[in-house]
């Protein structure tokens, strides 16, 4: 299996003022091609700060992220959206909704941002609410749902252009135990069809436990954690 998103000793240290914060230190990792892969740790471990590095989001103190082997930082600000736009589906933990368009025009704009017409956009936007179990609240605007519906647009949008990769940060924190299963039968069969990988930062261990991979990050370090008792 091919490799799609490598990281290589990353590490990250935040600096405010005097302050230095380091979060990750010479981290590295390969994700392949339909790979499933569940990152665990406590909050404030660096979770959210690894992902936003492999989704070029956020750029690394140290190291070097590689997609399909282009490494991220050779690339212009330009050409990174457009990988993002192309190959990669980003689920927020704090969702990201544009707060003036309706969930349907949500999940459409990584489509129209690739050109598409507002037509066809609208329409698979429409099939993927439709798979969230949102059909009936395409033309709602982000502030008149609830945290769990807000949070089923944002997997739509993630998952409307079939990326290659997706980044979802805590991605069933809102999700009720249906709602839930029905997410996790999505993703996997988007896995079957395209060959997605999965990166799922979560501190939901039955979630990480349907992942092919479990790591976990502590003191900044990425470790393998491939026996199911040193998971819970
Ligand atoms: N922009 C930032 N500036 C300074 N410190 C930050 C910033 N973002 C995150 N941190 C710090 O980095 C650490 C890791 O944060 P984060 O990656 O959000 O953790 P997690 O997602 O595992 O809860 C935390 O201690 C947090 O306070
Ligand atoms: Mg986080």
């Amino acid at each position: 299996m091919q490799d799609v998103l490598v990281c290589r000793n990353i590490s990250k240290t935040y600096n405010e003022g005097d302050a230095d914060t380091p979060v990750l230190n010479d981290v590295s990792l390969s994700i392949q091609a339909g790979e499933h892969v569940a990152i665990l740790g406590s909050s404030g471990s660096g979770k959210s700060t690894l992902l936003h590095i492999l989704g070029g989001l956020d750029s690394p103190t140290s190291g070097v992220v590689e997609f399909n082997g282009k490494a991220l930082n050779a690339l212009n600000s330009n050409a990174l959206a457009k990988l993002r736009n192309d190959e990669m589906g980003f689920i927020y933990q704090f969702h990201h909704l544009l707060g003036e368009f309706s969930a349907q025009e949500n999940v459409a704009m990584p489509l129209r941002i690739r050109g598409l017409s507002t037509k066809e956009a609208n329409e698979k936007a429409a099939l993927l609410l439709d798979e969230v179990g949102l059909s009936h609240r395409k033309e709602h605007l982000p502030s008149a749902m609830s945290g769990g519906e807000r949070q089923r647009v944002a997997i739509a949008r993630a998952l409307v252009t079939e990326p290659t990769v997706v980044l979802a940060d805590e991605p069933t924190g809102n999700l009720d135990d249906s709602t839930y299963e029905q997410i996790y039968q999505l993703l996997k069969s988007l896995s079957e069809k395209k060959q997605t990988a999965f990166v799922v930062v979560t501190h939901d261990i039955a979630l990480a436990q349907r992942m092919d991979r479990v790591l976990r990050i502590k003191d900044g370090e990425l470790i393998d954690t491939d026996n199911a008792k040193e998971r819970a």
